[in-house]
């Protein structure tokens, strides 16, 4: 036998040479939940993250920073005396995520601050756009006037000092709208990383409960994805590269490395993938139970996200992996 693939296997120097994927901190965005009180709570849908007051926040966002990761995306829990038909809270500018943003920068200059640009953390119905009930009773979320709102929550951010903008809508022409809105308004520094391929996932399940953001009625199925179509993926993303997105995402990862891979194919825009809460939480109580090695569990589902094709995780392993990866 002269060809032997164990010989590329044989000792830990070998295998670091001829490794074709590399994992590290600077892959990671942390999304990190938010609240107006000033006690970090616990979130019973999501154990191991929390909901962070304001100093808990830039606490976490800092060590995560130290630890090598570049960036952190914002999700607020608002108040439900906040929320409104119209949404309007989403571009207040003493809102939660504004407030944040400056505090951030302020803080830590160099850390990348991402929002996330969609009305579900406002809006009364919890949907990501502005809804009209229809005469027969059905839910229709409408788009053109949604967009219209988004790019005032856009510009909000961009005025309070956000890196990137992170429109997870998914409505229709909700790039080049932003995009318009924040050149006019002398922005044009400020980047769109935008959720192209989002699909309709009941994997988001506990990340709706850590906001208590969950439509009270209908589904997202009308402008989030169906799960069996990757055709589709590349037609939004092809739309969002043309409307000038900087980066494009792909949601969830684990279940989507098919999507992923094709996604990654057919741009030359860098690729983000979101390991969503119920692709993290399988991997935590499965670990729990003492089922499996959670760490290694982890540490092997991002580096396959990454091996599809991946540039950059979102993920809420992202300051616990960047520990792990400096042992
Ligand atoms: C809402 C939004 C969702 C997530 C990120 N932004 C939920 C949804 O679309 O219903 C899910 C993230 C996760 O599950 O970790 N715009």
């Amino acid at each position: 036998m002269h060809i032997r693939p164990r010989r590329n296997r044989k000792s830990p120097a070998i295998r670091a040479l001829v490794a074709e994927t590399s994992l590290s901190a600077s892959d990671f965005i942390y999304p990190l939940f938010i609240h107006e009180g000033t006690e970090d709570q616990d979130i019973a849908s999501m154990p191991g993250c929390k909901r962070w007051s304001l100093e808990g926040l830039l606490k976490e966002a800092g060590e995560a920073h130290a630890l090598g990761v570049p960036a952190v995306v914002l999700f607020p829990a608002v108040s439900e005396k906040l929320k409104t038909p119209g949404a309007e809270e989403a571009w207040n500018p003493d809102g939660l995520v504004p407030t944040a943003v400056r505090a951030l920068k302020e803080a830590h200059p160099a850390l990348c601050v991402i929002t996330d640009v969609a009305l579900d953390p406002y809006n009364s119905a919890g949907h990501d756009g502005l809804v009209e009930e229809q005469e027969d009773g059905s839910l229709e979320i409408l788009n053109d006037e949604t967009v219209m709102a988004l790019c005032q929550q856009a510009l909000c951010h961009a005025e309070a000092g956000a890196d990137v903008v992170s429109p997870s809508d998914m409505m229709d022409g909700r790039v080049a709208a932003i995009r318009g809105e924040l050149d006019d308004s002398g922005y044009e520094k400020v980047s769109i990383l935008s959720y192209s391929a989002k699909y309709a996932s009941a994997f988001y399940g506990p990340f709706r409960g850590a906001l208590d953001s969950a439509p009270k009625a209908g589904d997202k199925k009308t402008y989030q994805m169906d799960p069996a179509n990757v055709g589709e993926a590349l037609r939004e993303v092809g739309l969002d590269e043309g409307e000038g997105a900087d980066m494009v995402m792909v949601k969830p990862a684990g279940p989507y490395l098919d999507v992923i891979a094709r996604v990654r194919e057919s741009t030359v825009l860098p690729v983000a993938a979101y390991q969503v809460s119920g692709e993290y939480l399988m991997i935590e109580s499965a670990a729990a139970s003492g089922w499996i090695d959670g760490r290694a569990v982890a540490l092997e589902s991002l580096m396959g996200i990454k091996r599809a094709g991946a540039n950059m995780i979102l993920t809420y392993y992202a300051k616990r992996a960047a520990e792990w990866l400096r042992e």
